[in-house]
């Protein structure tokens, strides 16, 4: 079966009692769930990861993300500073959306640069846990309308 992998970075264990008001009150675990079955439905697995350890998170892409379809990733405060996670990213060269929860543009400046968002297909920022809602059907819709299915 074809395989879209769910990355989150540092603090994203935390969702459910995280700074409830920037992020809400559900946990990782129901949205890895409910990404779980919406990708089963689209005719994917989901292999979901989360780690707060920048050398995991990479160490992962390396292992499991030239196998896989597409890459989901919500790498969290990485995001804004990891060149490491963007060249693993490149090094495996699997097509990738850039997911946050929250509206990172409506945050600090220092949010607001990505070292992903450039190598990325697109981003979704702002929707809460229905951003990775939105970004599981932008990738599935993405590979079906290129030959980049694995
Ligand atoms: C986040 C936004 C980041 O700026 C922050 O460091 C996070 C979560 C989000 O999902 O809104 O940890 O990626």
């Amino acid at each position: 079966m074809k395989t879209i992998l769910l990355l989150n970075g540092p603090n994203l264990n935390m969702l459910g009692t995280r700074e409830p008001d920037k992020y809400g009150t559900t946990t990782l675990q129901t949205i890895v769930d409910r990404i779980t079955e919406k990708a089963r439905a689209e005719g994917y697995k989901l292999l979901a990861f989360q780690s707060n350890s920048e050398g995991e998170i990479i160490s992962f892409i390396h292992h499991e993300g030239q196998k896989a379809s597409g890459i989901l990733i919500n790498a969290g405060a990485y995001t804004h500073t990891s060149i490491a996670i963007r060249d693993a990213l490149l090094a495996v060269g699997t097509p990738f959306v850039e997911i946050h929860l929250s509206n990172v543009y409506a945050r600090e400046s220092f949010r607001h640069h990505s070292y992903l968002a450039d190598k990325a297909i697109g981003v979704i920022t702002g929707f809460g846990d229905f951003s990775y809602d939105l970004g599981l059907q932008a990738i599935v819709h993405y590979l079906r309308r290129t030959s980049h299915e694995k």
